[in-house]
């Protein structure tokens, strides 16, 4: 169909005069005596369009004036009569869908939770249309950074038969039928379809590993699965995944493009949303757009874990969990520290080796590693990185401490064999990158179809 996108029609001074063709779903709907008026969005921006239908010259079919319906109107645009910018003047208003009064997006009926229960139709609302504005605006600023700073785009497969971390949360991949039934475990992967067992990817890292020890820099961006029983607001059991990994880069190289990379993203969507931030820091989160903005021209803080294991311990009595050296940090902690000591985003660095993976190179000291996290105020953790353990001997030790499979493992220690060379990255969830920039506090509503424990909608 040929239409004007409303986002072309609101602003722009060539337009008016101009005869245009808007398709759009009703938002309101507001009559009177010898006027009426239609509030008309298509998507194209968080302003909508105000319609003016001269009764006296038109009079709509109601169908066309029901909140959700979808239509098409052929108009004059004019300056608006009120305010800035334009608004259309309707000469002839088609039907394209009626819409019921069933249509569950009703002005009253409007919580984030309620709406979470129909997925497939929250979209229409000015929250979530301006969540996935802003998400689809991060995603191509992500490419863009990348692209502008020398690294090559990888897809990482989604099926593997290795775990990245080792951790064991992985979601099987199998074909075999639910009473499969053999002698051994052995037997009934061997029966499987690939003939091993195998699982959906936590993580890009081990193949971008090998990527970037030949191509320098670079990046994957893709669905990361975890099969982790969490059911908190910060989890998914898909989320995407930003993974970086450069060749020649130690911890303070990680940590400076991680901050880099993140104050871009920030400044991108301050200038592409204006209109969806100004929403959120309204109605999501007060003072959201100075905090960005702050945060965009600002240092980050660098802390090491036993620095922050240091603060934190005098602090004990107020945790759910307390903390000393040795003990992962949970997320009250990760909160605390970015929140109410540093008050902007932190990386905690060199943690101790058992509380972290395998792979991350091995410091000097013989107890920490070179890794990193980076926590938010609001969300806590939003980047996980390191440093790689480049060296063979050291590398293998840690996986016997841990009693890894070596075999499973060879195309990753052969990076180590074969011209070695230091390299790290990191990972950022996308959806907590959306969750911090929007304000929105839960993770299932900026992702489209959200998956977590119990929940397949
Ligand atoms: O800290 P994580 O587990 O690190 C890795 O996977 C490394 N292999 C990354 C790397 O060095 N290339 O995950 C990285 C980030 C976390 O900081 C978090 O933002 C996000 O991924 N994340 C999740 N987001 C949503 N739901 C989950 N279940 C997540 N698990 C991790
Ligand atoms: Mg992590």
């Amino acid at each position: 169909m040929k239409h004007t996108d409303i986002k072309c029609i609101l602003s722009s001074a060539d337009m008016v005069g101009t005869s245009v063709v808007v398709c759009g779903w009703v938002r309101t709907f507001r009559d009177s005596a010898q006027i009426c008026f239609l509030e008309l969005s298509d998507g194209t921006s968080f302003k909508k369009l105000q319609v003016v239908i001269d009764k006296n010259a038109l009079i709509p079919d109601p169908e066309c004036t029901k909140l959700g319906a979808s239509v098409a109107v052929k108009g004059k645009v004019v300056k608006a009569f009120k305010g800035e910018g334009n608004e259309l003047e309707a000469a002839e208003i088609t039907l394209l869908g009626k819409c019921p009064p069933e249509y569950p997006i009703q002005k009253k009926r409007t919580t984030l939770d309620f709406l979470r229960g129909i997925p497939h139709l929250r979209l229409r609302t000015n929250t979530f249309a301006a969540v996935f504005r802003v998400r689809s605006v991060a995603a191509q600023a992500i490419h863009r950074y990348f692209h502008e700073h020398g690294y090559y785009y990888i897809n990482a497969p989604l099926i593997t038969a290795s775990d990245c971390e080792g951790a064991g949360e992985m979601f099987r991949v199998t074909t075999q039928p639910w009473n499969a039934r053999y002698e051994s475990e052995e037997e009934y992967f061997k029966n499987d379809f690939f003939g091993v067992k195998a699982g959906l990817s936590v993580s890009g890292q081990l193949e971008g590993e090998v990527a970037a020890t030949a191509l320098g820099r670079i990046y994957t961006f893709g669905p990361s699965f975890r099969a982790e029983n969490s059911n908190t607001t910060r989890h998914l059991a898909e989320f995407w995944h930003v993974e970086p990994e450069v060749a020649f880069a130690e911890l303070p190289d990680v940590i400076e493009i991680a901050e880099d990379l993140l104050k871009y993203l920030i400044r991108t969507v301050l200038e592409e949303c204006p209109d969806e931030l100004a929403f959120f820091d309204s109605f999501v989160e007060k003072g959201l757009i100075e905090k960005l903005t702050h945060v965009a021209n600002s240092d980050f803080a660098v802390c090491t874990y036993t620095e922050a294991v240091a603060i934190l311990e005098k602090q004990n009595a107020d945790f759910r969990f307390p903390v000393h050296w040795g003990s992962d940090l949970q997320s009250e902690h990760e909160k605390y520290l970015t929140e109410v000591v540093f008050k902007r985003p932190v990386f905690v660095t060199d943690y101790p080796k058992e509380i972290k993976s395998f792979y991350m190179k091995q410091n000097p000291d013989g107890k920490t590693v070179a890794a990193t996290d980076l926590l938010v105020p609001g969300i806590g953790e939003i980047i996980g990185g390191s440093e790689r353990e480049a060296d063979y001997g050291k590398l293998t030790a840690a996986m016997r401490e841990r009693h890894m499979d070596m075999d499973a493992y060879k195309q990753y220690l052969d990076l180590r064999l074969f011209g070695s060379v230091p390299h790290g990255g990191f990972g950022l969830g996308f959806e907590r990158f959306v969750m911090y920039c929007t304000g929105i506090e839960n993770i299932r509503d900026v992702t489209l179809f959200p998956r977590s424990v119990k929940n397949i909608m």
